[in-house]
């Protein structure tokens, strides 16, 4: 394993520990509404504060970006950038539902290198990186290989924050619907990434994510084989927060569905 990994995977852990300890008395949490359907609790920065701290001991010169502290003390000229989700699935985090991951991933000089997400209630670890292949608790991932839409089972998450795009989200969904075997809204889009990575669901898409919710996924995925894309099959996705991932025959099928439904309002 690359050592920026394994020190990746340390953090993870780490993190692990304090939000399993929290999830055995959930109803005491502090949660801080951030906006509307958007909360963070003080589990979502402890975890933080205990990756941060690993990171920096191993890599005290590398760039960072995560959710609860931004653009966190920041060298300005490395070529390297941890971008992090300490919790990703707050929303079921704090509702009891073991559906929530921690999400990091190494870029260089933009490209994203090395991948982990970490499942604290199946103690599922998922890795990957860059020409080095996906592995789930150290064993060999590929994505499925299912190529017919109509068999397929596909993942999205609901847009609750800004519902600019909504109409052209449930355009979609109807669609996406009609042709599946069926449609999953788990609650954490690492953790769905990582589960197209490993063939549990066969595509995935969503609109406006945070590239500490894709970083990590989006590589696991790439090195299981798979592919993703923005909502044109560009590699934009980071910048535009839209997504589309999936074993490479569904991935080109949910693209023929998503792509003619964008708009000036909903771009790539
Ligand atoms: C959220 C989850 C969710 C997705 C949201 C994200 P958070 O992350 O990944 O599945 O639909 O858009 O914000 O806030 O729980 O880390
Ligand atoms: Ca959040
Ligand atoms: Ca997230
Ligand atoms: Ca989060």
């Amino acid at each position: 394993m690359h050592p920026t990994l394994n020190i990746a995977v340390k953090a993870a852990r780490r993190a692990g520990q304090i939000i399993n300890r929290a999830s055995m008395d959930v109803d005491k949490l502090r949660i801080d509404v951030k906006q509307q359907s958007d909360y963070v609790t003080e589990v979502d920065r402890a975890a933080e504060a205990a990756i941060l701290d690993v990171l920096r001991e191993a890599y005290p010169a590398y760039g960072i970006l995560a959710e609860e502290s931004g653009l966190a003390g920041t060298s300005p000229d490395s070529e390297y950038q941890w971008i992090i989700d300490p919790l990703d699935g707050t929303t079921n985090f704090i509702h009891g539902m073991p559906q929530y991951a921690i999400s990091i991933g190494l870029a260089h000089k933009g490209v994203m290198t090395q991948a982990v997400v970490y499942d604290p209630n199946r103690n599922e670890i998922f890795t990957a990186s860059k020409g080095g292949g996906a592995y789930l608790n150290e064993k060999r991932i590929r994505v499925a290989k299912r190529t017919k839409l109509d068999e397929a089972l596909i993942g999205t998450g609901f847009p609750y924050r800004m519902f600019d795009h909504i109409d052209a989200y449930l355009a979609i969904f109807r669609e996406v619907a009609q042709k599946t075997a069926g449609m999953r809204r788990p609650g954490a889009a690492s953790l769905d990434l990582a589960w197209v990575a490993c063939g549990r669901m066969d595509g995935f898409w969503e609109l406006g994510l945070s590239p500490w919710d894709m970083a990590a996924g989006t590589l696991l995925i790439t090195e299981a084989g798979g592919l993703v894309g923005d909502l044109s099959g560009e590699a934009n996705y980071m910048q535009t927060g839209n997504i589309v991932g999936g074993n490479p025959k569904i991935f080109s099928q949910l693209l023929q569905i998503i792509a003619p439904h964008r708009t000036a309002k909903l771009p790539a």
